[in-house]
């Protein structure tokens, strides 16, 4: 089968293409032949040697991706829900080892879902590592009735956590350039603040939740407008004690946390994507030869909703 190697960290040198044996699966896992794969910042980070290259960086090959949504071909022999045939899609191994971009991937099934049969595999593959985050961070946090600032909006995790925020009962506020406010609206967004002409400290106060996409200076301006006893979850990367501690006159709570794998968590997006509570929003779709595209566009920093790649 055909796989993308990491060889040296970094954007210069390309993501090698590389012949490999089909997978086994081990006896809890399913081979899953791919359908479509999505990307996310962190398999750009973690190419650059961040995100999570520190765990994976001794696997040989190194493939990066986590995001799937294909057909299961075989079965190792202590699955138990999922058989030959299910179409299905997930996060996988994260922050683990994920091997996704290739042409069949081995997969815990307690990491899979089965795709729901009224969206694609381009949607259900979208769906994933970006929406679970949204999920977490709100099951663990948010409160019904709260008011929730999301930064970045209009990107891959923000389009999903608007969308959630409002099925959890929230007042949603969120931050876009122009081009993405009418996208953002239709999510569900009570408020948008076109961050390019106002300055999001002025345009709302005293909220209980900030998603921070962004981290830096946003992250340190988004206390302000927390109320006292108020939290903000950062997603980009851990947190500094200085950080931290730099919520405290206010009894605001700052954390950092990462998604997980999780068969429940995937039940939950399913069912909404069914339901059509949540709709992923595909932007673009590359072929499997285009990864350096693909690469470059989330790099940008500028992706409405989510890209996805062919296998
Ligand atoms: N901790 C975790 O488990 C976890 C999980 C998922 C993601 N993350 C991290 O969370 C961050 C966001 O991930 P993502 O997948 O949502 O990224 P993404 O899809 O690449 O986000 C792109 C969006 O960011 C918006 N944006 C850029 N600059 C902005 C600014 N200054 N203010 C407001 N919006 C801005 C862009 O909208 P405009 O074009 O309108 O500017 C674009 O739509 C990344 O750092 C990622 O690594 C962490």
């Amino acid at each position: 089968m055909k796989a993308y190697q990491l060889n040296k960290v970094g954007l210069e040198e390309p993501l090698q293409l590389i012949e490999l044996e089909i997978p086994q699966p081990k006896e809890n896992e399913v081979l899953i032949k791919t359908k479509f794969f999505s990307i996310n910042p962190v398999d750009l980070k973690t190419r650059m040697g961040l995100g999570v290259y520190g765990r994976i960086k001794t696997e040989s090959p190194l493939i990066l991706g986590w995001d799937i949504s294909g057909e299961v071909v075989a079965i190792g022999s202590q699955v138990n829900d999922l058989k030959v045939g299910d179409e299905v899609f997930g996060m996988v191994n994260f922050p683990g080892h994920g091997k996704v971009y290739a042409e069949y991937v081995s997969a815990p099934e307690d990491h899979l879902a089965i795709k729901p049969g009224n969206i694609s595999h381009e949607e259900a593959a979208a769906s994933t590592l970006a929406a679970m985050t949204a999920y977490q961070v709100f099951v663990k946090n948010l409160n019904i009735g709260d008011s929730v600032l999301i930064h970045a909006g209009a990107g891959g995790v923000g389009h999903f956590a608007i969308q959630m925020a409002k099925i959890f009962g929230a007042h949603v506020i969120a931050t876009a350039s122009s081009k993405n406010e009418d996208f953002v609206k239709s999510l569900g967004a009570d408020q948008v603040i076109d961050y390019t002409q106002t300055d999001f400290t002025k345009a709302c106060h005293d909220v209980d939740f900030v998603l921070d996409m962004m981290s830096g200076d946003v992250l340190v301006r988004s206390i302000e407008i927390v109320k006292n006893g108020g939290k903000i979850v950062s997603l980009p990367s851990g947190l500094s004690n200085e950080i931290k501690e730099s919520g405290k006159h206010k009894n605001v709570q700052i954390d950092f946390q990462l998604v997980e794998s999780s068969v429940a968590d995937m039940a939950q997006i399913a069912a909404w994507l069914t339901s059509k509570k949540i709709i992923p929003h595909v932007s673009q779709n590359f072929e499997f030869n285009e990864i350096e595209l693909a690469h470059r566009q989330v790099y940008s920093g500028k992706t409405r909703g989510k890209i996805v790649v062919s296998a």
